[in-house]
């Protein structure tokens, strides 16, 4: 308990310049894995939209979708600060009805919410009520109906409309705030203006931390993105064991007696 992450330590870590490691996670197999490799936060994104259930974007992810895989992945974090998202249309119509959702969060575990975009008012509300609350700012994927596609955001002039929301939300009380593709110049503005600890996803190095979707560091996916660096092959070792057991089982090979009663 004492070693746990909490977000008054993100705020310490942000000021001693320690790096904030952050994944996300959907299942309790790859919460333990990521909890016991030292990883500081672990996100049950609304990511979990295309990399779990297939969606293009995130926008049909629901309260009840994030709540099932969060439950999964309370049960195997000890140590990390645990974050879920709030997704589409979860926090948008009032205040209350984010603080409720909310709320549903924290009592399936969550350490914290995030919620994307410049609400100062909710996270105010929210945090009055003992909710501890991320931002994301930049390339905010739920709305990426308004961007018209999954484009960088912040270059040139628009780098203030940026700094200006990411400064909002720190005011409003915020515990970090996601960057999300923006210019790295922009990041290591936004990070030297604001008190709370930025996090890093396709906003170069100088963020307080980096988060990636585990896939895209895992190699589980076939789609590279330049923000992102698979550190394995993940999706051809889970193709060749599967095609292995396929071979196996097909040619009598397995089981053995090692593996029969
Ligand atoms: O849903 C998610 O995985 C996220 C990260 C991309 C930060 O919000």
């Amino acid at each position: 308990m004492a070693d746990r992450i909490t977000a008054p330590k993100l705020r310490l870590m942000k000021e001693r310049g320690q790096s904030i490691v952050c994944v996300t996670a959907y299942d309790v197999f790859f919460a333990q894995a990521a909890d016991e490799a030292g990883i500081d936060v672990i996100l049950v994104g609304d990511s979990l939209g295309n990399v779990v259930l297939g969606y293009e974007t995130t926008v049909p992810v629901e309260i009840g979708d994030v709540l099932h895989h969060l439950r999964a992945v309370r049960r195997g974090v000890q140590r990390a600060h645990l974050v879920a998202d709030l997704p589409f249309g979860s926090y948008h119509v009032s205040t209350e009805q984010a603080i409720e959702n909310a709320i549903l969060l924290m009592k399936a575990g969550a350490d914290a919410v995030k919620l994307e975009g410049d609400y100062p008012d909710t996270i105010r509300a929210m945090t009055k009520a003992g909710i501890p609350v991320w931002g994301h700012v930049g390339f905010t994927p739920q709305a990426v109906n308004t961007f018209g596609g999954f484009k960088v955001q912040g270059r040139g002039d628009a780098g203030s409309t940026v700094l200006a929301e990411a400064q909002s939300i720190d005011a409003a009380g915020v515990c970090a705030i996601v960057l999300e593709l923006i210019p790295a110049a922009l990041s290591a503005q936004i990070t030297q203006s604001v008190a709370s600890p930025t996090i890093g996803i396709g906003g170069g190095i100088e963020c307080d931390g980096q988060i990636q979707v585990m896939h895209d560091i895992l190699g589980l996916t076939n789609k590279i993105h330049k923000h992102a660096k698979p550190y394995i092959d993940g999706r051809s070792l889970v193709l060749d064991a599967f095609k292995t057991y396929t071979q196996e089982v097909r040619e009598r090979k397995f089981p053995t007696e090692e593996n029969s009663f």
